[in-house]
């Protein structure tokens, strides 16, 4: 039903909306800026060369075969891999037990302590710290517990979104992987892999995947709103949290362009079509003919919640950089995107993007495997290696 009413909107959306912009081009330009990656922790590219060396392979069949049959999988998959990676569980540990289940206790208190000696903790006295040590862990794969109240990643609201052809992908190249390497490759790992497949397969970039992620043993709906940024969030809110997680400006710019394929609900941008920051008025910052498109899909009240608009209204299918191109003509779908554009911190960024396709594409690889680098463990103190993803051992 998703996959129906969502590719006819889209597709439809697309028809029309392609025709009226015949004529909108983008340039191509030859700006280059490096980007400095952050130090990775223990992952490589060579993690499986003696347990599972054709594990790249193994996932490509299975992204291959998913891309041809749902290629909805692809936009959604890549999505589920960003909202790994910045989720991370807050888990409150007593000092004794800290070091089974935060390996990052140690470290924290004694900066904690550092900065606040009153802190220290009395002996006898039960002491909690709050520990924050999950990332590209495979969390949100977690299905919840039969009959917990207590809610898993993938069933937190934000995440309600995510279709489910991206967990089918993931569950698919992991019997795969497991028939053929059993117990070795981490849901993690696989995740990463498929992420960047279908980047290639939309025509992307391809990039080398560093693996080595242990599986998340923590998975809670609670903690996934405060690390998620919002369709709404202003420039500030997306900087601070890109920056909480190690990521720069720039990084925000390059990863946005992820929204080069894939596709936006209407309620995450009816505001910008009614009642802009309550004026009762569309963005003035949306081009008039896309104004026109978005409010024939979505009516202010009683429309399909299952419709759909593509974040890149001219190349919707094609991993390139129009999307940049689109943000410089006032086509951005989200507030969150069109931003980047409107905003001189990183109207920049966008133009530089926006002028070089290869650019893009090298700063995107590079940016890719830093936020596959959040928050990963290594080890079986830490983390695990689920044999379905789905289900966590604890
Ligand atoms: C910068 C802050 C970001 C915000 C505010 C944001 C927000 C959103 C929203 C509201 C949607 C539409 C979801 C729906 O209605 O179903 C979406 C879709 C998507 N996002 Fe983002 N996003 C951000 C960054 C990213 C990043 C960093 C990536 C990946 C690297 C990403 C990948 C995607 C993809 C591929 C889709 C399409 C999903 C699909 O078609 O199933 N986003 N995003």
């Amino acid at each position: 039903m998703y996959f129906f009413s969502t590719t006819v909107a889209a597709i439809s959306f697309t028809f029309v909306f392609l025709l009226e912009l015949a004529t909108h081009s983008l340039a191509n330009g030859t700006t280059n800026t490096t980007h400095r990656p952050r130090p990775q922790r223990q992952l490589s590219v060579d993690y499986y060369s003696k347990t599972c060396p054709q594990v790249d392979q193994l996932v490509a069949s299975v992204t291959s075969q998913q891309f041809k049959e749902a290629p909805i999988s692809g936009p959604a998959t890549i999505r589920l891999f960003f909202h790994d990676c910045f989720v991370e569980p807050l888990v409150v540990v007593t000092i004794i037990s800290y070091l089974a289940t935060c390996p990052r206790a140690r470290e924290m208190i004694t900066t904690l302590i550092r900065h606040s000696p009153k802190l220290t903790p009395e002996p006898g006295k039960e002491s909690g710290i709050l520990c924050m040590n999950n990332g590209c862990d495979g969390s949100i794969l977690i299905s919840t517990k039969q009959g917990s109240k207590e809610l898993a990643e993938r069933d937190a609201d934000d995440n309600k979104e995510l279709a489910v052809e991206a967990f089918d992908s993931i569950n698919k190249a992991k019997m795969l992987v497991e028939s053929k390497c059993p117990g070795v490759v981490s849901c993690a790992d696989i995740l990463a892999i498929a992420a960047r497949d279908f980047i290639h397969l939309a025509k992307g970039p391809y990039y080398q995947v560093k693996k080595g992620r242990w599986d998340g043993k923590i998975s809670m709906a609670t903690r996934v709103s405060p690390n998620l940024p919002r369709a709404n969030s202003t420039l500030d809110d997306l900087i601070q949290l890109f920056k909480s997680k190690g990521l720069t400006l720039e990084d925000l710019v390059t990863l946005s362009g992820a929204h080069t394929i894939g596709f936006a609900h209407c309620k995450n941008f009816l505001a910008r079509l009614y009642n802009y920051k309550n004026t009762m008025k569309p963005d003035p910052s949306i081009e008039l003919r896309l104004l026109e498109a978005l409010t024939m899909l979505c009516p202010r009240f009683g429309g399909n919640t299952d419709i759909v608009a593509p974040c890149d209204v001219t190349t919707p299918f094609l991993f390139d950089n129009a999307y940049y191109g689109n943000l410089e003509s006032q086509l951005g779908v989200l507030a969150s995107d069109q931003v980047l554009f409107l905003d001189p911190r990183t109207k920049p960024l966008v133009q530089a993007l926006a002028k070089d396709k290869e650019k893009f594409f090298q700063d995107f690889a590079v940016a890719m495997d830093k936020m596959g680098s959040i928050g990963v463990k290594r080890g079986r103190r830490h983390g695990e290696k689920r044999i379905d993803c789905s289900m966590n051992e604890h």
